[in-house]
């Protein structure tokens, strides 16, 4: 099936130059940011400008070629040194999405591999930056079509719930869980897309709701905790997420909130898929213990836009992401299919690194 992409890019290359839209002002405006420096995009990613794991690939791999185009040396040895020192700085600034540790080490690799004069490795790596976001939306439009195939058949439309935002914004476009959604209704089998608020950072609201918005996706907002109660009513028929890194054993990490929606989908039996690119498998990591966990500032839990909503004096926890185990993942929605968490190590050679 050939679906067409939605019309959302989060990150655009033209006139030399990367622009973003600017996901923190969503969805009461729509920005464009200019991002011409290596530095600019660091601070984009940090600051949440850009996000979602692949989006946060793509953008580091621009991010790359920014940084490469920034360093003046014609002697390959010392461009290659330099080199390293800005996917040091572009990895430095969050540390749970592995999309960005991949992206900058594939970068990495063709810079070193490319044979010739430092302008024709500066070359290749806009080229590589290219290419990844083509292999995204690509990777996200397949995805979309196993998710359609592997969801439950129903008597009904399907009712889908989901976390976060893992759109066409969250991706080079289309998005995983997203484009799941996005692949269902265009079949015309989804009767209602449930969409968490996300605490704290209200990705759900801001970012899902605008894209379904945007595209006539019928969406019901809840907020984290009616989840739940919206499954003990029957009103969810399968939940499908995105993920941030996921380990060899299937072990998931996402946006905090994540798990608990696993554990009550599964006190109700529901289906629970994660839908994400092969780029968002880390192999080298046995199991999730070992995924580190992005903590952000308390100041995401304590106001909401300029509103302070809690007392002074309290300590604050603010792990930005969770990790679902395996055992409570129905199927890891993959452009290449849908596998248990189990036989993921299978695809491991078609990785590409
Ligand atoms: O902190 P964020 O907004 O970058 O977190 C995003 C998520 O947790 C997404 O679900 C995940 O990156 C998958 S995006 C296709």
């Amino acid at each position: 099936m050939n679906l067409p992409t939605s019309q959302v890019y989060p990150v655009i290359w033209q006139d030399d130059h990367v622009w973003l839209i600017d996901q923190n002002r969503l969805p009461t405006e729509y920005d464009l940011v200019q991002i011409s420096r290596c530095d600019d995009m660091a601070i984009a990613i940090k600051t949440m400008i850009v996000r979602g794991a692949p989006a946060i690939g793509v953008a580091a791999a621009y991010g790359m070629y920014l940084g490469a185009r920034e360093i003046e040396t014609g002697d390959r040895d010392q461009f290659l040194r330099e080199l390293e020192s800005v996917a040091m700085k572009l990895r430095a600034t969050r540390p749970t999405a592995v999309n960005l540790f991949w992206a900058t080490e594939r970068m990495l690799k063709v810079a070193r591999q490319t044979i010739g004069p430092v302008d024709y490795l500066k070359t290749a790596l806009l080229q590589t930056a290219q290419a990844i976001q083509t292999e995204d939306l690509e990777t996200c439009r397949a995805i979309g079509d196993h998710g359609l195939a592997a969801l439950p058949t129903t008597p009904h439309k399907l009712r889908l719930l989901t976390h976060c935002n893992a759109g066409a914004l969250a991706t080079a476009g289309y998005g995983t869980a997203l484009g799941v959604v996005r692949s269902v209704w265009r079949e015309d089998r989804l009767e209602r897309l449930y969409a968490d608020e996300t605490r704290p950072r209200l990705q759900g609201a801001r970012l899902t709701a605008w894209e379904c918005v945007q595209e006539g996706i019928p969406t019901t907002l809840i907020t984290d905790s009616m989840a739940a109660h919206c499954m003990q009513r029957g009103l969810v028929d399968a939940v499908v997420v995105g993920a941030d890194r996921i380990t060899a054993n299937g072990d998931t990490a996402n946006k905090i909130g994540t798990y608990s929606l696993a554990l009550v989908s599964r006190a109700h039996n529901i289906p629970f898929y994660v839908a994400a690119p092969l780029s968002t498998v880390d192999f080298s990591l046995s199991d999730g213990g070992k995924i580190p966990i992005e903590e952000r500032d308390p100041i995401e839990i304590y106001q909401i836009g300029e509103t302070i909503i809690a007392p002074e004096g309290l300590d604050y926890y603010n792990p930005s992401f969770d990790v679902t185990p395996a055992e409570l993942i129905t199927g890891i929605i993959t452009e290449y299919g849908v596998v248990k968490p189990a036989d993921l190590v299978g695809l491991q050679a078609k990785q590409v690194s």
